[in-house]
């Protein structure tokens, strides 16, 4: 018999190392990236400042900070044979398998893994962040039978993602809040993608496989995928007024409201907050009466739910990042299929920051299994099966 060493379904509770990137308050309904709060960050703060700071653990200078920016740019244009990945995907594909799989053709280019590099392994992380959201652009505009677009050197990150979806320069406004909504997303400490990238990265298998496989743990519904369905339900619903009953009926069948709940929060997600303001501001510009139902829609349901949670002693149960995020990118004429990739342009700085800490003092992430099948088991003759 081997030892007990204790046992937590789906690892919940469980401190599986340390970190200094994010942190998770559940209670209290608070994120912080080492150390600054996440309203903090959404107010004064940018994509290329977080990528910089979050990769590095220090606030960039000037010069540091438009050498990133630099190094950003100079990325962003694909590699051929990730352009051919890509674009040989079928229209059916969903974009997050696409996105996996233009992640594992980038590594083609990998060499060995140096841990104590972190000047090359920064430099990896930061090329990566730039052609991912190539990717998702093209993967997106391919999708939709139209031509990619190239990048364009004098936008921001978030211009520039913007742009590429779909060819026109945004606003100021759009650009903001689709920057903050970028920030929102950068990092969670050990959620699920980020706890699978660090799995694979304490291999010492190369960061861009290990964002390959991020991608694809992102990409399921009780993760990442959960904003695109976030709006598939708010469209099932099909108006305002049948929000409440829509509630009801699935709290009574025990069904899932995605954009609810979490393993960590027991209150609030701070990041919906920021994202329900934002998207408020961008509703009540709205002329467009589909966009203010569908955003009335989820009000409802948002409040209900709330309501009828605090009824039944189920006041853990919260909304999420992603009840929002995806009606504010609705808002922005962004296609649903293309949220959850949009969440990875942000995490990948995350996942990537992860890595490069966790490298500093590597070992191999291997739990132990609580083994439930037989001792003694042994192969019987075939014509006796
Ligand atoms: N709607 C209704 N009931 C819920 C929900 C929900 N969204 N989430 C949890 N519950 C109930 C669940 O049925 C269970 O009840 P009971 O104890 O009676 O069986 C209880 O709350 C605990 O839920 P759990 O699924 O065991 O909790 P977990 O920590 O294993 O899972 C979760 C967390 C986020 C996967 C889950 O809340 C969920 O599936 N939510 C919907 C999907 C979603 O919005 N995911 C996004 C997560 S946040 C951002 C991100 O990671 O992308």
């Amino acid at each position: 018999m081997t030892q007990d060493l204790g046992f937590s379904k789906g690892l919940a509770g469980v401190v599986a190392d340390s970190t200094s990137v994010s942190q998770v308050q559940g209670e209290e309904g608070r994120l912080i990236y080492r150390g600054i709060p996440i309203e903090e960050i959404a107010e004064k703060s940018t994509f290329e400042e977080m990528t910089y700071f979050l990769l590095r653990g220090t606030l960039p200078n000037k010069a540091e900070l438009d050498a990133l920016t630099m190094q950003l740019k100079a990325a962003r244009t694909l590699p051929k044979h990730v352009e051919t990945v890509v674009d040989a995907a079928p229209k059916t594909a969903h974009p997050m398998m696409i996105l996996q799989a233009a992640m594992a053709a980038l590594a083609f280019e990998q060499g060995p893994v140096k841990l104590g590099d972190v000047e090359a392994n920064v430099a990896t992380s930061v090329k990566l962040t730039s052609q991912l959201a190539t990717v998702v652009a093209r993967a997106s505009r391919n999708r939709r039978g139209l031509a990619p677009i190239a990048p364009k050197q004098e936008l921001t990150h978030a211009e520039n993602v913007l742009y590429m979806l779909t060819g026109e320069t945004p606003n100021k406004d759009s650009a903001r809040m689709f920057d903050v909504a970028l920030l929102l997303h950068m990092d969670h400490d050990f959620n699920a993608s980020t706890f699978a990238a660090r799995v694979i990265a304490s291999t010492e298998a190369n960061i861009v496989s290990a964002v390959s496989g991020a991608v694809g743990a992102l990409s399921g519904p009780l993760h990442g995928g959960a904003n695109e369905k976030v709006l598939a339900m708010a469209d099932s619903i099909g108006a305002p007024e049948k929000a409440k009953d829509w509630v009801a009926n699935a709290l009574a069948t025990k069904a899932k409201v995605m954009g609810f709940g979490h393993r960590v929060y027991r209150t609030m997600d701070p990041r919906a907050k920021v994202l329900r303001a934002m998207l408020e501001t961008l509703v009540s510009k709205q002329t467009d009466t589909k966009a203010k139902a569908t955003y009335e829609t989820l009000r409802i349901v948002h409040d209900s739910m709330i309501e009828e949670l605090s009824k039944k002693e189920k006041d853990y149960i919260w909304p999420n990042v992603d009840f929002w995020s995806g009606a504010l990118y609705r808002l922005m004429g962004i296609e649903s299929i293309d949220f959850t990739p949009l969440f990875a342009v942000a995490r990948v700085v995350g996942w990537c920051s992860h890595i490069v800490e966790m490298w500093g003092d590597n070992r191999i992430y291997r739990p132990a299994a609580k083994y439930v099948g037989p001792m003694e088991a042994s192969i019987a003759a075939l014509e006796k099966r």
